[in-house]
């Protein structure tokens, strides 16, 4: 129930995934960007068509982070400050500028810290307006849905005004899609519940099934030029083999409508069960919100019902994010196995 971090989206060892891998290794797995490699333009293209972004240009790398901080470094270029307004409980990796907007001071280094970066709430749009009007914020950066935070999901309304605010200040919107991208959300990316446009869109998690490969989508608004970014690794021809066979499984087994309608069905029936305090989330990425920690719940769940379930920084949400191709019975089964663990009381150790 945990796909190995929302990354794998059609399941491990899917046959087509498989396949498309092998025969690219047998033809060539890596050549130098300095030429022109067409299966970018195939994987651009369905991507492209499939997240109706298709007149975004893309950029190839290879990890989450990576994609935020070029997203970050695209956005200083064009309008020449530096300070980011993140989101409270915010994730968005390790690197450089990415873990300075991510909300968690334990993992960044005084290297890090380097620029200014405010954290923000998806209640308080007053807050960020005033701060957006003194003219100097470069971008504000945030997830289609919070993961790492606990599944929180900024509203669509939220979102509209932000990417309005942004506009009127020259500052840049970045949307982190790299959790709840790639249809996990039940649309292709998350902040599509929302009417907007974002400047830049970062994907990685679901983008090769395991295989190391993320990428921007980068507004058509923005020309590219020369030394504005570039990779040694990022798009190479086994990346691509395996980030083209996840968009084909997606499209071929209609998988995002169905992360659509299985996510409904699955959370009206969490929602049902005794001890849960609310149900956060869209599609198949979802948070049950329990009335105390779950630390034991999910130590119970893996080792008598062999069924891993995720984690997240609020110690009473259990993060759900299987494959995308996960099928109803699998969501009967786990609701089963969830409802009699919450019924069976704690052994008092102590006592024992
Ligand atoms: C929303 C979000 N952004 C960025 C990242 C970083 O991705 P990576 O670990 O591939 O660098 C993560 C990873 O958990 C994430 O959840």
């Amino acid at each position: 129930m945990y796909g190995g971090h929302a990354v794998i989206s059609i399941g491990h060892s899917h046959p087509h995934f498989v396949e498309s891998i092998e025969n690219q290794l047998h033809k060539l797995a890596f050549y130098s960007n300095s030429i022109q490699n067409p299966l970018q333009q195939k994987l651009a293209d369905l991507l492209g068509k499939l997240s109706g972004c298709d007149e975004y240009e893309l950029f190839l790398c290879n990890s989450g982070a990576e994609a935020n901080e070029n997203a970050l470094k695209m956005a200083s270029f064009q309008n020449g400050r530096s300070k980011i307004i993140a989101f409270q409980k915010a994730f968005h990796g390790r690197t450089s500028a990415a873990v300075n907007v991510t909300d968690n001071h334990k993992i960044k280094a005084p290297i890090n810290t380097t620029y200014d970066v405010e954290f923000h709430t998806f209640d308080n749009l007053e807050s960020i307006a005033r701060s957006l009007a003194k003219g100097d914020v470069c971008a504000v950066i945030v997830e289609g849905i919070q993961g790492v935070g606990g599944i929180h999901v900024p509203h669509p309304v939220f979102l509209a005004e932000v990417e309005r605010l942004c506009r009127q200040h020259n500052t840049l919107l970045v949307l982190d899609e790299v959790q709840s991208g790639y249809g996990r959300s039940g649309k292709f990316f998350a902040f599509q519940y929302a009417n907007i446009e974002p400047d830049f869109i970062t994907m990685a998690k679901g983008m090769g099934n395991g295989f190391p490969i993320g990428g921007v989508l980068i507004h058509p608004k923005f020309k590219a030029s020369y030394g504005l970014l570039g990779t040694t690794f990022g798009g190479s021809h086994l990346a691509c083999a395996a980030g083209i066979a996840v968009l084909e499984v997606i499209a071929s087994e209609n998988l995002i409508t169905h992360a659509g309608h299985l996510g409904c069905h699955w959370m009206a029936k969490l929602m049902d069960l005794p001890l849960v305090k609310q149900v956060r989330g869209s599609g198949l990425m979802l948070g049950v919100e329990m009335h105390e920690p779950i630390n034991q719940l999910r130590q119970r769940l893996l080792f008598d019902d062999h069924i891993f379930t995720g984690s997240s920084s609020d110690p009473n949400v259990i993060r759900l994010l299987p494959p995308l191709n996960i099928q109803q019975a699998h969501v009967e089964h786990f609701v089963f196995k969830l409802k009699a663990q919450i019924l069976t009381p704690i052994p008092n150790l102590a006592q024992s």
